[in-house]
């Protein structure tokens, strides 16, 4: 029987960072480089499961709690079926193409990618908005459930619903998720992203650090979120750190409406300011940032990009930098000295040209 195989983008923030688990507002753009799975129904409830990117093969039944990237399987399984779902056992090969651990979300790929495959499975109706939803709602759970990574839910939703050409941008005050168009081509840019090759966890403890910061500042300030809580009662947190994270989240979520509104005026330099000021914010008030992730930030910016800054979780993963086309290849040349003289690895590159969503790719 030949295989259905489904894919799902990676994904990379263009502003609006650590903002969607405080109800705020983020603008993330699905990458070309995608995750694809193929697969194949069983008549029994077992699962095979292997990745070209992982060593060994996978084997249980639907049931099991596997450790490991086949977990970030076996949750999208477990939640579908605790959804009512009838997930039969199946064989599923993967093959990726977006990054480990490069802030990425290879995780979501790969979440995303397996519950559009099951989808097409059980013949859901992968046209309807709602459904994509369901989908990426189930994958969040998969996360942070049974993964144990306490995210936000941005990756599975630009994964889940995004436009190729288009950014999104995801409300998570009122789950609204409208698609932007971000010609930059017709301006002759490239968003360009600079995969430090830091390693970057979400299932340590930083970010979910970070998270309950947020949690303790929305309660300090008496309000059920860090959403629409004015700067001046920020500023008047007594809790010094509390009032820095606040302040990143805040001004983060004022970033992206005027990010919002610089796009739709096509005005690129006001654009690459305000990524320039998200990464200050990061790096200063939210304090996610490493050596490695300003030191791309600041060399792409010497060599021509207009604006830069670390995007996704943080303490490692990748920046993105908006850079006019002709100048990739010096930026590139730039960053890649930079990081050879102060002794860091060599970073990676990808141009993001906005991808994508999860789709069924072909059926058996
Ligand atoms: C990670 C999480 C997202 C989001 C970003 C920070 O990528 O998976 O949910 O919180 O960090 O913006």
């Amino acid at each position: 029987m030949s295989p259905l195989v489904a894919s799902a983008p990676g994904w990379v923030n263009l502003i609006g960072e650590h903002t969607d688990y405080n109800g705020g507002l983020c603008l993330p753009v699905a990458l070309p480089q995608r995750t694809t799975v193929s697969v194949v129904a069983r008549t029994d409830r077992a699962l095979s499961l292997s990745s070209a990117q992982e060593d060994g093969v996978w084997e249980g039944a639907v049931e099991d709690r596997p450790d490991g990237w086949a977990a970030y399987v076996a949750g999208v399984v477990f939640v579908l079926r605790d959804n009512g779902y009838d997930v039969p056992g199946f064989d599923a090969v993967i093959e990726s193409e977006v990054p480990v651990g490069a802030g990425l979300s290879s995780s979501a790929a790969l979440e995303c990618s397996v519950a559009t495959a099951l989808a097409g499975l059980l013949e859901l109706d992968l046209t309807d908005r709602a459904e994509r939803r369901r989908l990426a709602a189930a994958c969040i759970r998969a996360e942070n459930e049974y993964v144990g990574a306490p995210t936000g839910g941005m990756d599975q939703t630009i994964a889940m619903l995004a436009e190729p050409g288009h950014a999104l941008l995801l409300d998570f005050a009122d789950g609204s998720a409208i698609p932007l168009e971000l010609p930059l081509e017709d301006a002759g840019l490239v968003l360009l992203v600079i995969d430090t090759r830091v390693s970057h966890a979400l299932t340590d403890g930083s970010y979910g650090d970070r998270r309950s910061e947020c949690a303790a500042a929305a309660e300090a300030l008496g309000r059920p979120s860090l959403r629409d809580v004015p700067l001046d009662a920020v500023e008047a947190l007594g809790d010094p750190v509390l009032r820095r994270r606040a302040r990143h989240v805040v001004t983060e979520n004022l970033r992206v409406l005027t990010s919002v509104g610089a796009i739709g005026d096509r005005d690129w330099s006001a654009l690459a300011r305000l990524l320039d000021e998200s990464h200050t914010s990061m790096r200063d008030d939210f304090e996610i940032s490493c050596t490695e992730l300003d030191l791309a930030v600041e060399s792409a910016r010497a060599a021509g990009a207009l604006g830069a800054r670390m995007t996704g979780g943080g303490f490692g993963g990748s920046a993105v930098a908006l850079v006019p086309e002709s100048a990739v290849p010096q930026v590139q040349e730039a960053v890649t000295a930079a990081f050879a003289r102060d002794g860091h690895r060599e970073p990676a590159y990808l141009v993001a040209t906005p991808g994508d969503a999860a789709r069924v790719d072909s059926v058996s």
